[in-house]
C-alpha cells in the first residue's frame, strides 16, 4: 500500500484523484478547508487546512509518502488594465507559493519513498488567452518551478505538471453555467468537448506512478493548445 498526499481533494479534480488512488487500495491523505464527500471512503484521512495560512502540518503523516499533488487554484479573469497588484499577488500566493510551502514541508517524506510530485498548470500558459494575465503568470511560475525541481531532485524524486483546458468542476462553474456556455466551450476544442474532472485525474495518477517520466508538462486539453482544425 502506498501513501499519497493531496493538498485540495475535497471536490473537483482532486476528489477524483482521491477516488482513483483509494480504489487501488492506497492510503490517501487530503488537506483542504472542507471535507466534501471524503468521509465515504475507507483508508482516506482528511485534515482541515488552508493553503493561504502557511505550511501543512506534516506530523499528521507518520510515514514516508509516495506522491504529493497540489490542487488549489483560481480562475480570476480580468482585462489587464483592471488587474491590480493585489490580484497578481493573491493568484501567486494560492497557485504558486502554496505549492512551494507544501513541497518544502513534505520533501523529507517524499525523499524517504522516492516519491513523485504533480503540480497543476493551465492551457493558458502555452496558449495566449485574453484576460488570463494573472493566472497565466502564476501557472507559468509553476511550470518553471517544476522544471528546476525535476532537475534538482533527480534521480530520487520526479516532478511533473498537468496543464488542463476548461474542465467541469466547481472552480469553472461560472464558465459552464448554461447550455449555451457549455456548447461554446465544447466547440472551442478540436475534440468538441470540454474536460471532465476524471480526464485530468487520470493524467495526474499516471504521472504519480510513471517511473520514467519527469520534468514534463502534460497537456490534457482536448487538443486546444496544439491543433487547429
Ligand atoms: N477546472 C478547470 O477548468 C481548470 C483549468 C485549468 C487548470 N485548472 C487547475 O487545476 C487545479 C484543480 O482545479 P479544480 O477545477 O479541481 O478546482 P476546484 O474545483 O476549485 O477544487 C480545488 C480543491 O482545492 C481545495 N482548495 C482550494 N483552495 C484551498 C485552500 N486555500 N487551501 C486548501 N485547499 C484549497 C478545494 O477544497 P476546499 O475548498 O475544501 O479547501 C478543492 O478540494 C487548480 O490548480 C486549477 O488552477 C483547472
Amino acid at each position: 500500500m502506498k501513501t499519497y498526499v493531496l493538498i485540495g481533494g475535497s471536490y473537483g479534480i482532486g476528489a477524483d484523484v482521491a477516488k482513483l488512488l483509494n480504489s487501488e487500495g492506497n492510503k490517501v491523505v487530503v488537506y483542504s478547508r472542507s471535507i466534501g464527500n471524503l468521509s465515504d471512503y475507507t483508508n482516506l484521512i482528511w485534515y482541515p487546512y488552508d493553503a493561504l495560512l502557511g505550511a501543512p502540518d506534516i506530523e499528521n503523516v507518520s510515514e514516508g509518502i509516495d506522491g504529493l499533488v497540489y490542487l488549489p487554484g483560481s480562475i480570476n479573469l480580468k482585462p489587464f488594465h483592471r488587474t491590480t497588484t493585489k490580484d497578481f499577488l493573491d493568484d501567486f500566493q494560492l497557485n504558486f507559493l502554496g505549492a512551494v510551502s507544501a513541497i518544502q514541508a513534505f520533501l523529507p517524506k517524499l525523499k524517504q519513498n522516492h516519491g513523485s510530485i504533480v503540480l497543476m498548470s493551465t492551457v493558458a500558459v502555452s496558449l495566449g488567452l485574453p484576460f488570463h494575465a494573472s493566472i497565466s503568470a502564476s501557472k507559468a511560475a509553476i511550470e518553471g518551478l517544476s522544471k528546476s525541481l525535476a532537475a534538482e531532485l533527480a534521480p530520487n524524486i520526479r516532478v511533473n505538471v498537468v496543464a488542463p483546458s476548461l474542465t467541469d468542476t466547481p472552480l469553472a462553474e461560472k464558465l459552464l453555467s448554461s447550455p449555451e456556455k457549455k456548447d461554446a466551450a465544447s466547440k472551442r476544442h478540436p475534440l468538441n468537448i470540454y474536460g471532465k474532472s476524471i480526464d485530468i485525474a487520470e493524467a495526474i495518477v499516471f504521472l504519480l506512478k510513471s517511473q520514467f517520466t519527469t520534468g514534463q508538462v502534460l497537456h490534457i486539453d482536448g487538443g486546444i493548445s496544439t491543433l487547429k482544425v
